[in-house]
């Protein structure tokens, strides 16, 4: 099964135009609660895709769903060409999923080196192999230098940038960042889309939730507008806010 999950990293989708995330009517109901509903998203390698939509909207359910600590209740997640539905959460981090939940997931006793060390332990042991490759990936969410720290004692922005690291041990294809500058200040939140904006021009794509609008204008990225849990809209930012339904509704503008 390694080999099998490690194989997809080897693929390119790119190569024949396929999407390298897909998802086709995904649908997940809690109870009676449709949270989830018929959602369609292509994603292609490269792109940087914002979701945005009101509180309860469904996005963060949406994540869940492509990283698979959701199963859908009917629809498919394909992630190369593979459907991924009931694939087991771990087994798409090895394909090149990864997640920054919207919950906080630091360690706030440990360092935010060992942070990055217990991140990375579910692919390999020897602290001193990794070492350089924790400093590396703290270089980029620009946390170098406070590594020996406790996770609990850094600012909160430190912690949102530490949570992206830790997201990117596990080397990721496609990065998920759930509310990345949520609590942030301006000038933190600035430095967030700096963050993302290199990751991405490395070739990394990346969909990012959001509720901040200053934020998405920093990036200019395509956007899904998510509303009960259904694709309302998609576009780039001057036509969603150009859009008034979007605006009336769903920006909170009267
Ligand atoms: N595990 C769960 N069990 C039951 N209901 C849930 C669960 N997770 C989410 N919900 C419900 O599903 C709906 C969508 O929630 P979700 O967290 O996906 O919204 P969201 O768009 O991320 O909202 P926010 O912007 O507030 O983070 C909400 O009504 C929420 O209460
Ligand atoms: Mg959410």
């Amino acid at each position: 099964m390694n080999a099998v999950a490690d194989s997809h990293r080897t693929v390119n989708p790119a190569a024949n135009g396929q999407p390298l995330l897909q998802l086709r009517d995904v649908t997940k109901r809690f109870g009676g609660l449709t949270a989830v509903n018929k959602v369609n998203l292509d994603i292609h390698q490269g792109d940087l895709h914002f979701l945005i939509g009101p509180n309860g909207a469904g996005k963060s359910t949406l994540f869940k769903t492509i990283v698979g600590y959701h199963k859908p209740d009917s629809g498919q997640v394909i992630y190369k060409g593979n459907d991924i539905s009931f694939v087991e959460p771990f087994l798409r981090a090895r394909m090149g999923i990864s997640i920054k939940f919207q919950t906080p997931s630091v360690y706030p006793d440990l360092t935010v080196f060992q942070n990055m060390v217990v991140a990375l332990n579910r692919r390999r042991t020897a602290v001193d192999n990794v070492r350089q490759e924790i400093l590396d990936r703290l270089d980029a969410v620009g946390l170098h230098g406070i590594e020996n720290m406790a996770a609990g004692q850094i600012s909160h922005g430190q912690r949102q940038w530490l949570e992206i690291g830790l997201a990117l041990a596990v080397d990721p294809e496609l990065l998920l960042l759930d509310e990345p500058n949520a609590g942030m200040t301006p000038d933190e939140t600035a430095r967030t889309a700096e963050i993302i904006r290199r990751l991405n021009k490395d070739g990394m794509t990346i969909i990012v939730i959001a509720h901040d609008m200053e934020f998405v204008r920093m990036l200019e990225p395509r956007i899904t507008v998510l509303h009960l849990g259904r694709v309302f809209t998609q576009g780039q930012l001057c036509e969603i806010e150009r859009n008034e339904e979007v605006q009336q509704i769903y920006l909170g503008k009267k």
